[in-house]
């Protein structure tokens, strides 16, 4: 790969910056922000309403991001639907297709594993009507165990995640919603792939699942902008989540009617230039190759396992598949013996930047037996000197910590 990091002009400010905090949100390159300066500078107009020329711009370009994240998914523009993020997404689904279908005696499924965006929403929606809300755990390794015994005929909804944000784990999702269908072929199965778009090649076709939820910002993206992909057959059986503007065909005092998917499920004024400029994000992912960024992420989580053994061994607990071929560019791990906001707050001496805390998955965290985790994540731009100095940083950490009395 060229040197990626000259692609993003925080570098050029913070030159020493060491960002492993990609699982929260990537950096943005300068394609992305002149394209959203481009927007508001020379066509800021709203779209759909405008009957004159930057409207109509504005429009256009709105619309070519649709087309271009339909390609990048291998799905339909007209089942692509732009939210604020994730979590709005899968809320829709909650909202608008869970409250029309949840009866009493069903069971929603749904992982240990999960971020809370993709677990709230289904415990709240299990509350509210009295169903059985499920959870599939994992093994000692973060792997999800088998789905064979929680998947009955009963079972309306299952959600979870392409890939975990705490373990890294990378769920087998194309063989997991097989088993699915064959242990209940009406099944709903909602993929939350929040941290799998930006990382690696996702086909909706392939994978089988009706819908999947994920963020720009997570992917070199503005923040603002969250995709849910579902398939046609379903949403236009869905109802409105949002009312308001042109999400509508025609209102009158005694009624409204509705668009068809997707606007019915877009009320009111987007996040035109974020929307805009996502799609020079999808642009600069796909000249770079998802399959570079896999390989490239691969071999950094390899990287980082083995210095991390290296240098602290038992002093360290890390969470997840030990094998980087079953693992994201994610790594979460403990010091025995220090807190992991501690951890993080030392790095930060370094300008090394990692999360600490929860990570929105509090019942992970319960099952794994530890109130928080220090959290280090991979991107495009993270190069094996970064997780060096990481290392380095870490060292410091112990020296400072591990060893007080
Ligand atoms: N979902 C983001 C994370 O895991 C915010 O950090």
């Amino acid at each position: 790969m060229h040197n990626i990091k000259s692609d993003f002009p925080i570098f050029e400010h913070l030159p020493n910056l060491v960002y492993l905090d990609s699982t929260a949100t990537a950096l943005k390159p300068r394609v992305v922000i002149e394209k959203l300066t481009e927007y508001y500078t020379q066509y800021s107009a709203n779209i759909y309403r405008g009957l004159y020329r930057i409207s109509e711009k504005a429009t256009q370009e709105f619309e070519a991001v649709r087309e271009h994240t339909a390609r990048f998914i291998n799905a339909k523009p007209n089942e692509v639907i732009f939210t604020r993020n994730t979590t709005e997404a899968i809320n829709l689904i909650a909202y608008s297709l869970g409250r029309s279908i949840i009866q009493e005696g069903d069971e929603i499924v749904t992982t240990i594993m999960e971020h809370h965006a993709n677990f709230v929403p289904w415990q709240q929606l299990a509350f509210e009507n009295g169903v059985d809300l499920k959870v599939v755990d994992i093994d000692d390794e973060g792997n999800l165990q088998s789905l064979d015994t929680v998947i009955t005929k009963r079972t309306k909804l299952l959600a979870l995640t392409a890939i975990s944000n705490v373990l890294g784990t990378i769920n087998p999702i194309k063989d997991i919603v097989k088993k699915a269908r064959t242990l209940n072929p009406e099944i709903i199965i909602i993929l939350d792939a929040a941290q799998a778009v930006p990382h690696m090649k996702l086909d909706v076709i392939a994978l089988d699942c009706d819908f999947i939820a994920f963020s720009s910002h997570k992917m070199c993206g503005p923040t603002g902008v969250g995709v849910l992909w579902g398939k046609q057959e379903l949403l236009q059986q869905m109802p409105p989540f949002l009312f308001g503007g042109e999400m509508i065909s025609e209102v009158s005092l005694e009624k409204t009617t509705f668009q068809n998917p997707p606007q019915r499920f877009e009320a009111g004024t987007p996040a035109i230039g974020e929307v805009i400029a996502f799609g020079a994000a999808l642009s600069y992912l796909e000249s770079i190759g998802m399959d570079t960024i896999r390989a490239h992420e691969r071999q950094l989580t390899r990287y980082a396992l083995e210095r991390l053994d290296q240098q602290f061994g038992d002093d360290i607990r890390v969470f997840g598949p030990q094998n980087e071929e079953d693992r994201a560019g994610i790594v979460a791990f403990r010091f025995r013996t220090v807190h992991p906001h501690d951890v993080a707050q030392i790095l930060d001496q370094s300008q090394v930047a990692v999360r600490a805390g929860h990570h929105c998955a509090m019942p992970l965290h319960k099952r794994l037996q530890v109130p928080a985790t220090t959290r280090a994540s991979f991107y495009v731009y993270t190069t094996e000197e970064d997780i060096e100095k990481f290392i380095k940083a870490l060292q410091n950490v112990k020296e400072v910590l591990c060893t007080r009395k």
